[in-house]
């Protein structure tokens, strides 16, 4: 980052905030990171402005833009992707049959692929929301086996062409891109892990090919025009029917034990019983890699990209055109980790294998705002092998020492200059508690709160702009907060008002222009520490200057999750999460309407670019 002096935007901006909040003079344990807002500097001169009017918090059962923009929804749960498939039914929500030839549920990361005039979108369906996704059995829970077909097909990648049509984006039928990926498709597994012992099953005693992905959260897209979908929250889905079994410690540091979280799967599918079939877990918590354009291809599993909850897969070049992976790991005091290929991005050639050979690290943040990128190998982390470190990569990071964070979601890099953002969402027991392997979570360095109910966002520089370099030095971009509750360090860092408060922030893009878009998934009780910040919401930073403004708000109960641009940037693409599942919300149709997690499109009134 270079340094514009006293009269930079992010100094003023320290300025007034520690004039106003006197954050090192009011004693705060909470001195180290002022500083690291302090430390911010940026150019400026390399962002254009984008203007709007930033919208109010509200609550309202809508998605709320500013004047002269306008939405319309492009797919929600349930519309069928071919013409044989029947449309939503509202009162079954649809059986196994249909759900396979349907957009999945619960929209979250997507990535547009525009190519010959063809524009396709690739949409990560994280998970089902039990009670509205069954919300025609008691209690939402899955009633039959059909009900466990649905809800796997609830799950996974949906890919669809797109088009504009009369000023609205809908779903191509029909097109021979269009596909489902669900908990049940065959997808390869590459990369150090191919073949290990720990992820041969019964069913694939070579452990070359899993089944499914599910819990697809962020993404990600390579230079060579493939999709990235990350595994995140995999273990919900594994139980033990036996009592007497005794989950391993790997298991548990993954979250893996007696119960599932209600998806009853293992009643269907005894895979998901882990005492039969204690390697299946290790087969599922990886980037998945898939074609978008070739719905026949094999997806890949990556396994040289670790094993943990991954939120998404931001990919650069290093200068030397080797492929660099920036991914967090999003649990308490989990790690945030970057891949870095042997081999190069070629234009045009042969990429097809970067993704499985390569050196993965985890970082730690210096208190000085330097940090260094810690090499997983067997070596340093005293593991038998690299494939081991592949699929029990939270003990590898642990083991060389990487700094616990406030889980970490979406990262995402400057497409200007070597500059790279990620959201730390938020983390209850930090100060006071410990991660999953036993590791501290003290507040200091880019996780300066205990109990960090509002989360923050950490930037870093590489060493000389070099994405693959040894070292970076870091600073903190906002801590979230709220001013009309608290002083001190919960009221948030200066950039923070009554105006623009949020919190977790957690979906996190660059727009071509080189603003940085962010979307929450926090408390939207609009009440208590929370008062003020209305629905969950999405608003537009510029990294120069640190001004942060609110741009939409989408109706009640949903998470703001994924965003794409068109082609032209004529377009923004953003997700609308979970919708009403708190009963709250009849989001996007109305009236009585089932609430649907949908994909809208969002344009201006004038057709000019967004950002
Ligand atoms: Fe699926 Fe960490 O968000
Ligand atoms: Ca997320
Ligand atoms: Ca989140
Ligand atoms: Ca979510």
């Amino acid at each position: 980052m270079s340094d514009d002096g006293p009269t930079s935007g992010f100094q003023r901006i320290v300025d007034r905030g520690l004039s106003r909040r006197s954050f090192l003079e009011g004693g705060l344990a909470f001195g180290a990171s002022a500083l690291a807002v302090g430390a911010l500097t940026g150019d400026a001169r390399a962002t254009p402005r984008f203007e709007f009017q930033p919208v109010a918090a509200n609550t309202r059962d809508t998605v709320t833009l500013p004047p002269g923009f306008r939405w319309h929804v492009v797919a929600r749960w349930g519309d069928p992707l071919w013409s044989h498939g029947p449309a939503f039914d509202p009162e079954t929500r649809g059986t196994g049959s249909s759900q396979e030839l349907a957009c999945g549920d619960n929209i979250d990361g997507m990535e547009l692929f525009d190519v010959d005039g063809r524009s396709v979108l690739c949409i990560n369906n994280e998970y089902v929301n039990r009670g509205i996704f069954h919300g025609n059995r008691p209690f939402g829970w899955p009633w039959n086996t059909d009900d466990i077909r649905k809800s796997k097909a609830g799950h996974g990648i949906t890919i669809a062409e797109i088009a504009l049509r009369d000023g609205r984006w809908r779903i191509t039928q029909d097109s021979s891109v269009n596909r489902r990926l669900t908990a049940d498709t065959p997808i390869a597994i590459t990369g150090p892990a191919r073949g290990h012992p720990l992820v041969r099953t019964a069913d694939d005693q070579a452990g070359v090919q899993a089944l499914g992905t599910w819990n697809n959260c962020g993404c990600g897209r390579t230079p060579w025009g493939t999709y990235l979908t990350c595994e995140e929250n995999f273990n919900g889905y594994f139980l033990s029917s036996d009592g007497a079994y005794t989950p391993t410690p790997e298991m548990r540091r993954y979250g893996i034990g007696f119960k599932d979280w209600g998806y009853a799967w293992a009643k269907a599918d005894q895979r998901f019983d882990i005492s039969r079939h204690p390697n299946e877990p290790n087969r599922f918590g990886y980037v998945v890699e898939i074609d978008p354009l070739d719905a026949q291809s094999m997806p890949r599993k990556r396994t040289a990209l670790g094993r943990f909850k991954h939120e998404n897969a931001e990919v650069v070049l290093a200068s030397d055109g080797r492929v660099v992976v920036y991914m967090g790991d999003d649990e308490q005091g989990e790690f945030l980790y970057r891949f870095v290929s042997a081999g190069r991005y070629v234009l045009g050639g042969d990429n097809s294998g970067l993704l499985d050979e390569g050196q993965l690290y985890a970082a730690r943040f210096n208190d000085d705002f330097s940090g260094a990128w810690l090499a997983l190998t067997p070596a340093a982390t005293g593991m038998g092998s690299t494939a081991e470190i592949c699929i029990h990569t939270r003990q590898a990071a642990s083991a060389v020492g990487a700094t616990t964070m406030d889980r970490p979601e979406w990262v995402a890099a400057h497409p200007r200059k070597a500059e790279v953002y990620c959201a730390l969402t938020n983390n209850s027991r930090r100060g006071a508690g410990i991660n999953a392997g036993g590791d501290a979570m003290p507040a200091k360095g880019p996780n300066p709160r205990a109990r960090n109910r509002y989360g923050q966002i950490v930037r870093w520089s590489p060493t000389g702009g070099d994405h693959a370099a040894a070292g970076f030095t870091w600073n903190l971009y906002v801590l979230a907060g709220n001013p009309k509750v608290h002083t001190g360090a919960d009221a948030g860092s200066a950039n923070v008002t009554s105006a623009n408060m949020f919190n977790s922030p957690d979906g996190l893009a660059f727009s071509p222009g080189g603003l940085l878009w962010m979307q929450t998934d926090g408390n939207d009780s609009d009440g208590g520490d929370f008062a003020g910040m209305g629905n969950n919401q999405m608003l537009v930073g510029d990294p120069a200057s640190g001004d942060i403004r609110r741009f939409m708000v989408g109706p009640p109960d949903c998470e703001v999750t994924g965003l794409a641009w068109s082609t032209d940037r004529r377009t923004l693409f953003c997700g609308i999460q979970h919708p009403g599942v708190r009963g709250n919300s009849h989001f996007p149709d109305g009236g009585d309407a089932v609430p649907r997690s949908s994909v809208i499109a969002i344009t201006r009134d004038d057709g000019g670019p967004i950002g």
